[in-house]
């Protein structure tokens, strides 16, 4: 499809409002910012795994910078060092990104023993290609109220002037109209997969992280077919990895960022806490995120999010 015909295309994709006077365009079920379209499609159409790849999956503001920095370190174990150096979104950057050289190549991390590559599209969306591949797949999600809290800090450092309140943000999100949403949509997808595939997809979720990193890692090591023989590693590993020391880099303070004027790196490490909704969000907007959960993930049988 060239650049006329995808344009035509996007235009004519269903819009909601999303902040201030931007728009997102809703294809196959999910939305997104219309302007990354053309290289998500590019992803949907034309990226063919290989059996020994591995594909990290997020929704935006799930921790995916952390666990960026985690699967670079754990296939990666002797150039670990340069987390220090280069932003966890340089060293893996997304499939959807824009890509380094011709048409077909997609943006991976260069690892010794694999590629790696990093992408916010639903499973939904990427059937496809994910059904007809042995690669792996590390999936994770985060508690959608904090994920919510997350997206409005970000959402709003980048707009400072477009006002946008937390009631907004909420109503966007309950009704799934945020870029690469629903949420719950792109979670059960995922979910459902792993539990059809485990050998192949793991899911995890940032609480659980947090509370055993060590325990994480090694899992994490395992599934990627590279186990830990040493603790130590384990321990080096989860601490390089901590929103403490990552935060503590220049390169992730700074006001650089890959795209230009769009989300500079430091903007991708805040607080790096669990619960921080309780902060922002009324009794009313749990209360509506929590019901919304239980209609969602509870009566699959997934108690998650509450
Ligand atoms: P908060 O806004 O709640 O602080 P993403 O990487 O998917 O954009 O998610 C960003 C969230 O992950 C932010 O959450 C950010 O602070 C947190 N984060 C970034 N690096 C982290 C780390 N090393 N450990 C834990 N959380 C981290």
């Amino acid at each position: 499809m060239d650049n006329v015909e995808l344009d035509m295309d996007v235009a004519s994709l269903p819009k909601q409002k999303w902040v201030g006077d931007e728009h997102l365009v809703q294809f196959g079920g999910f939305w997104f910012v219309p302007q990354h379209m053309k290289l998500i499609k590019r992803v949907i159409n034309h990226f063919t795994p290989l059996p020994t790849d591995v594909i990290l999956a997020t929704s935006p503001k799930t921790g995916t910078t952390w666990l960026k920095s985690l699967l670079y370190s754990i296939l990666n174990r002797s150039f670990k060092h340069k987390l220090a150096v280069q932003h966890p979104h340089q060293l893996v950057p997304f499939l959807e990104g824009p890509p380094d050289s011709d048409e077909l190549s997609f943006p991976t991390a260069s690892l010794d023993t694999c590629r790696l590559f990093s992408t916010h599209i639903s499973y939904q969306l990427l059937a496809k290609t994910l059904d007809s591949c042995e690669c792996r797949v590390v999936y994770l999600t985060r508690n959608p109220k904090d994920t919510l809290v997350s997206l409005w800090h970000f959402m709003k450092k980048r707009r400072a002037n477009q006002p946008w309140t937390i009631d907004e943000a909420a109503d966007a999100f309950c009704r799934g109209v945020t870029p690469y949403g629903p949420y719950y949509d792109h979670v059960i997808g995922y979910r459902a997969l792993s539990l059809k595939r485990p050998e192949n997809v793991m899911f995890v979720n940032y609480e659980e992280m947090k509370e055993d990193p060590h325990g994480h890692v090694k899992k994490l090591g395992d599934f990627l077919g590279c186990p830990f023989q040493e603790e130590d590693e384990v321990k080096e590993i989860v601490k390089n990895c901590s929103f403490e020391v990552q935060s503590s880099y220049e390169v992730n303070k700074s006001e650089q960022s890959l795209i230009k004027n769009l989300f500079p790196y430091n903007s991708f490490f805040r607080k790096g806490k669990t619960g921080d909704h309780v902060n922002y969000l009324s009794n009313e907007l749990i209360q509506r995120i929590d019901t919304l959960t239980k209609q969602r993930f509870h009566s699959l049988d997934f108690m998650y999010g509450i």
